[in-house]
C-alpha cells in the first residue's frame, strides 16, 4: 500500500525525497508528505492530493536539509487529508515518522497514551507509534535506537517504518514487519524505500530487510540490526532492472507502456527456460515430488488469481493432475486440507501480498513446499517460499496488472508442459515449445492492430455493463477482462463461462450492454455462436476476439477482433491483449488516470 522513502546525504533531501516518491507513487496516491531536519528542528509538509501538488508547494517555498523522510498514503485508518497524511511527529515535534502497514492495537495504545494526557492530532495509527517512541526517548532509554526498539515491542500487526529525530540529524532509523523495506547506500548519500523502483536510479546495490530487522542509515553507510538491536552482518543484493525500466519511455502512461512491452517480457519468461526445445527450469527441482503428486494447489489474488485459474486448466491439459485453485484470502480462512504429496504454488506479481503470505505461512507449517512464481526479487515471497521461479518481466509500474500477468501465464504452461512430459502424457514438448516460442511475435502484430480496439472503445466506453464471457481456456481470460476494464475505467463489468449465459447473466442484457466475446476454443464454436446470437438479438452490442482465417463468427450481428493463429490451449495470453488495450482506452476517454485508480493500491501489503 502506501509507499516510504528516506534519504540522508550530502545533497538536499527534499528534491531526492519526491524524486522517489514518484516512483512509490503507485503505492498509494491519496495524500503525501516530507519531513526534513533543518537546523536541529523537524519540518514537515504534507498535504492531501497527488505528489505534484507536494512538489509545487516545495518549489514554491523549499525546504533545506540533508536528512528526511517521505510517504506517499493510500489511506487506511482517517480519511484521506492533511493531517491524516504522514509524516506524523510527536508532541514535542522532535521525533518524526513514516509508516506503511496497520498497527492492529492502536486503539488501545492511543487510550493509554491520551491517559498519560498526550493529544492526538489525526486519526491514524500512525500517530501513536511517534507518541511511543517519544515516550521511551523522554523516559531516558538512553538512544534513539533503543526507544525505537522498545516502542516496537508494543506494536501489533504490520508496519515498514521510518524515523528521524531532530537531536540526531546524522541518521534515520528503519525498521520492517510484515512490509516490504529497502535501504542502500550510493552516490548522494543512503536511501531507503518500499520498493527497488524508488531507487533504481541512485544504485542497485540494496540490503533487503527481514521481518524483525532494524535498518540504521548514515551518509556513508548502513547498519543492520535486529529487534534487540545487535548488529547484523548481511551482503547487498544487486538488481539488474534498467533505470529505463521504470520510466515511461514516451508513452502516455506506464500502463500502455506495460502493454507494449509484453512481446520482450514473455521472450524473458520464455528463453532462459528454453534449452533447445528442451524445457529446463534451472531454479525448481523436478523431483519425485512432482512425478507422485496427487494434486497441485494454485493460491494468489486479483490478477494473479486468474494467472492461475488459467494454470489449472494447463495443468490438467497436459499433466492430467487435479488442480485446485483458491484465492489466498478464501484459503487462509477456510480449513483446507493439506497434504504431503501435494504441489503447492503461489503466483504473486509483487511478492508482498498479505494475505498470499499468509496463505503460504499456513501452507508452510502444515508441512507443505510452496513454489513461488513472482516478479520482484528479494520480495518476501521469493524468501519465504522453498522455490522461486522469476517472471522476469522488469517492473511494473500501472496499479492495473498487464505484463506481469501474461509472464505468469507463460511460467505456468512451461511448468505444465514440463509436467506433462516428465509423467509421460506428452512424449514430446516440441511442438508446444515452438508454438510458444511464436506468442511474442504474434502479439507485436496484435499490437500493430491497437487503432481498431482503440475506435472500438471510443464508441463504446459509455456503456454501463460490459460483460465478457468464454469457454475453456476463454473463461479465466474473461475473468481477467472484466477486472481490467473495472480497476481502470469504473464500468460495471462482469465475467461468467459462456454456458452460464442462460443461467443468470442473460437477464442483464439490453441495449445498455456491452458484451466481449472469447472464442478460441476451436471445438466451442458452435457453442459460442450461439449465446453470440442470444445477446445480439436481446440488443446488446457485440465484439467477439477469436482467430483469424476461418470468418465462423463474421455473418452474426457483431464485430470481430481477430487473433493471429496459435494452439487454441495457448489462446490466453493473446486475447488478453485486446482486452487490455480495451480497459485502457476505456479509462482514457472516461477521463481516467489508467496507471493510478481510485481506491487502487498495487501492492496490498494489509488485510
Ligand atoms: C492488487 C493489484 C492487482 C494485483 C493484486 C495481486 O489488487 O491492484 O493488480 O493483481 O493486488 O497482487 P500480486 O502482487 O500478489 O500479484
Amino acid at each position: 500500500m502506501c509507499g516510504i522513502t528516506g534519504f540522508i546525504g550530502y545533497e538536499n533531501a527534499a528534491p531526492l525525497l519526491i524524486r522517489a516518491l514518484k516512483k512509490l507513487e503507485y503505492r498509494g496516491y491519496d495524500s503525501a508528505g516530507i519531513a526534513v531536519i533543518h537546523d536541529k528542528k523537524i519540518i514537515v509538509r504534507k498535504m492531501k492530493g497527488r505528489i505534484n501538488l507536494l512538489e509545487e508547494s516545495l518549489l514554491e517555498n523549499p525546504l533545506d536539509g540533508y536528512t528526511g523522510i517521505g510517504h506517499t498514503r493510500w489511506a487506511t485508518h482517517g480519511e484521506p487529508s492533511d493531517i491524516n497524511s504522514h509524516p506524523h511527529t510527536d508532541s514535542d515535534g522532535r521525533i518524526a515518522i513514516v509508516h506503511n502497514g496497520i498497527v492492529e492495537n492502536y486503539i488501545k495504545l492511543k487510550q493509554w497514551l491520551q491517559s498519560r494526557g498526550i493529544v492526538f492530532r489525526s486519526d491514524t495509527d500512525t500517530e501513536v507509534i511517534a507518541h511511543i517512541i517519544n515516550y521511551f526517548y523522554r523516559k531516558g532509554h538512553g538512544s534513539l535506537l533503543q526507544s525505537v526498539i522498545e516502542a516496537l515491542k508494543l506494536l501489533n500487526g504490520s508496519y515498514a517504518l521510518a524515523v528521524i529525530c531532530a537531536d540526531y540529524p546524522d541518521r534515520i532509523i528503519a525498521a520492517r514487519k510484515d512490509s516490504p523495506l529497502i535501504a542502500a547506500t550510493g552516490g548522494a548519500g543512503s536511501f531507503l524505500a518500499s520498493d527497488i523502483t524508488a531507487l533504481l536510479e541512485f544504485t542497485r546495490d540494496v540490503y533487503f530487510l527481514n521481518d524483525g530487522e532494524i535498518a540504521v542509515l548514515y551518509q556513508d553507510h548502513i547498519e543492520l540490526r535486529n529487534d534487540e538491536g545487535d548488529l547484523i552482518q548481511r551482503e547487498t543484493t544487486h538488481i539488474d532492472w534498467s533505470v529505463e525500466s521504470a520510466e515511461k519511455n514516451g508513452f502516455p502512461h506506464f500502463m500502455l507502456k506495460e502493454i507494449f512491452e509484453q512481446p520482450k517480457s514473455l521472450e524473458n519468461a520464455l528463453r532462459p527456460r528454453l534449452k533447445k526445445d528442451i524445457i529446463d527450469f534451472e531454479e525448481i527441482k523436478f523431483d519425485k515430488k512432482w512425478l507422485e503428486a496427487r494434486r497441485i494447489v494454485i493460491i494468489a489474488c486479483g490478477t494473479a488469481y486468474h494467472a492461475a485459474v488459467i494454470g489449472k486448466y494447463a495443468f490438467e491439459y497436459f499433466a492430467r493432475i487435479p488442480v485446485e485453485v483458491d484465492i489466498a484470502s478464501e484459503y487462509r480462512y477456510r480449513n483446507p486440507i493439506f497434504n504431503k504429496n501435494d504441489i503447492y504454488i503461489a503466483i504473486s506479481q509483487s511478492g508482498e501480498t498479505a494475505d498470499t503470505l499468509a496463505a503460504v505461512r499456513l501452507i508452510k507449517q502444515n508441512g507443505g513446499c510452496v513454489i513461488a512464481i513472482t516478479n520482484a526479487p528479494g520480495s518476501t515471497l521469493s524468501r519465504e517460499a522453498n522455490e522461486i521461479i522469476y517472471t522476469y518481466a522488469g517492473p511494473e509500474i500501472a496499479v492495473a496488472s498487464t505484463k506481469a500477468f501474461t509472464s505468469q501465464v507463460m511460467c505456468i504452461y512451461l511448468l505444465a508442459l514440463e509436467l506433462g512430459r516428465a509423467r509421460s502424457y506428452i512424449p514430446d514438448t516440441k511442438k508446444y515449445t515452438d508454438e510458444l516460442c511464436e506468442i511474442p511475435d504474434r502479439i507485436r502484430k496484435i499490437l500493430d492492430k491497437k487503432e481498431i480496439i482503440q475506435r472500438f472503445a471510443s464508441r463504446q466506453y459509455n456503456k454501463t455493463k460490459m460483460l465478457f464471457m468464454g469457454r475453456q481456456f476463454d473463461y479465466p481470460v474473461s475473468m481477467e477482462s472484466a477486472l481490467k476494464l473495472k480497476e481502470i475505467s469504473y464500468t460495471h463489468s462482469e465475467a461468467f463461462a459462456a454456458g452460464e449465459l442462460k443461467h443468470g447473466p442473460i437477464a442483464l442484457i439490453d441495449s445498455s450492454t456491452l458484451v466481449i466475446s472469447f472464442a478460441t476454443q476451436t471445438a466451442l464454436f458452435e457453442k459460442m455462436a450461439s449465446n453470440i446470437l442470444e445477446v445480439c438479438s436481446r440488443g446488446a452490442a457485440s465484439l467477439v476476439i477469436t482467430w483469424e482465417g476461418g470468418g465462423f463468427f463474421d455473418a452474426l450481428n457483431s464485430e470481430v477482433f481477430t487473433l493471429p493463429k496459435s494452439e487454441d490451449c495457448f489462446s490466453p495470453m493473446l486475447a488478453v491483449i485486446p482486452a487490455q488495450l480495451f480497459s485502457y482506452y476505456c479509462a482514457v476517454q472516461r477521463g481516467n488516470d489508467p496507471d493510478k485508480p481510485r481506491n487502487l493500491a498495487k501492492s496490498v501489503t494489509v488485510e
